[in-house]
């Protein structure tokens, strides 16, 4: 088997599992926040891995507050940038969101009357910065939020989020970049990225699902989304997932340890693309004349049916997804390629295969055989159906 949707869900590294197996044959199990010795282990396991992320992610630990996930994450910076915003309404949002940020805004365009604009992308996939700047030189006084992500899950594609950190810096406009696909997965450094706030989500990385982080510049002044019992410095209320939290600290030292892997990791997609592009020179990747994630290829073959071919992968094996897992059930075009000018043709035909630096190089090879059988067949069926 070889499966190729690591932008969806990374499933849980063999050293965790081994951990796991170990972790669960111990008796600390205890509410981190109880007085008695077992609960003030578990929370000193807390602090350990809050120390030791920090560590990796070039932040203070005091930085990092454990929550849930991403979409928890996304919910909590957008709810603290807006409450914040006072009279400014104006939300400059990227074509290119994952569904978690452009619904929580559509939440508050509903309910509070915040103006959501969207950023254009140029053809290639990444966010138009000219018009974003001219855009905030006019109206950077109303604007409450810009929000643009920082490796878009379906092509891979890097945003120039640093940049826009330091235009909205300079103008003093709250920036919120979802870092969901970059954190774990290539180099980052918290510190150095001057961002206000990250998020990390641990199934993306080999942790457990339903657990993850919020890495916040000056967590002194952020507004909680959950109330609770004064956990995470009361920023985030609920009795904390100390056994994910234990595995997202593993998950990211073991991507620390690995992380040379990533430059192999993209040599061998590039091979694999242009090994693609050779059988089959009508194929197109998306955004390939751009940085993009190390192991994340979005490939179409117009007029071929997406589903089809993920089916035709599926039978040999190989699992991919046809765009972003949450969009799955749609079978028209997504958001993200409209927005960058795909037509229906070259929209419906993609899949994505999505990679780690945890699996065997050589899965690629296996990938190519597999697509290009899926191709041969899928084409057959459909271009010979046209007729
Ligand atoms: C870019 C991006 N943002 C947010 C999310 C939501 O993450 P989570 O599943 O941790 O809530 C995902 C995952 O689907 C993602 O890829």
């Amino acid at each position: 088997m070889v499966y190729a949707d690591h932008n969806g869900t990374s499933p849980l590294l063999p050293e965790i599992r081994d951990f796991l197996t170990k972790r669960l044959q111990t008796k600390l199990f205890a509410n981190p926040n109880s007085i008695h010795s077992l609960g003030h282990q578990v929370q000193k396991r807390i602090e350990l891995c809050r120390e030791k992320m920090a560590e990796i992610l070039g932040a203070h630990p005091a930085q990092i507050i454990f929550n849930s996930g991403s979409s928890e994450g996304i919910s909590h910076v957008i709810h603290h940038c807006l409450l914040a915003a006072g009279k400014k309404k104006i939300v400059f949002v990227s074509a290119i969101e994952h569904a978690a940020v452009l619904n929580t805004l559509i939440f508050h365009q509903k309910n509070s009357g915040f103006d959501v604009r969207t950023i254009p992308v140029l053809k290639n996939g990444v966010v138009d910065l000219n018009w974003l700047e001219t855009q905030l030189a006019k109206l950077s006084d109303q604007t409450a939020l810009v929000t643009v992500i920082a490796a878009n899950n379906e092509t891979g594609v890097m945003q120039p989020y640093f940049e826009i950190q330091k235009i909205c810096s300079e103008l003093k406009v709250s920036f919120f970049s979802d870092t969901t696909q970059i954190l774990g997965k290539e180099d980052f450094n918290f510190a150095d990225s001057n961002l206000d706030f990250a998020i990390l989500s641990g199934h993306k990385i080999g942790a457990l699902p339903g657990i993850g982080a919020l890495l916040v510049k000056d967590p002194t002044t952020l507004h909680p989304l959950i109330w609770g019992g004064g956990q995470e410095q009361n920023l985030r209320g609920g009795t904390q997932n100390y056994l994910g939290i234990e595995t997202l600290c593993l998950a990211l030292e073991s991507f620390q340890a690995k992380k040379t892997k990533t430059r192999e990791l993209k040599k061998a997609k590039l091979e694999f693309e242009s090994g693609l592009k050779k059988k089959f020179p009508q194929v197109f990747i998306f955004g390939s004349e751009v940085d993009r994630l190390a192991g994340t290829s979005l490939i179409g073959y117009a007029g071929l049916h997406g589903q089809g071919l993920q089916i035709e992968l599926e039978s040999q094996d190989i699992f991919v997804t046809t765009s972003s897992a949450c969009s799955d059930n749609e079978p028209s075009t997504s958001k993200v390629l409209k927005a960058m000018g795909t037509d229906d043709q070259l929209g419906r035909s993609v899949v994505r295969i999505s990679l780690s630096i945890h699996q065997e190089l050589s899965d690629y090879k296996k990938i190519l055989n597999a697509l290009t059988e899926a191709y041969r067949k899928v084409s057959k069926i459909e271009f010979n159906h046209a007729l």
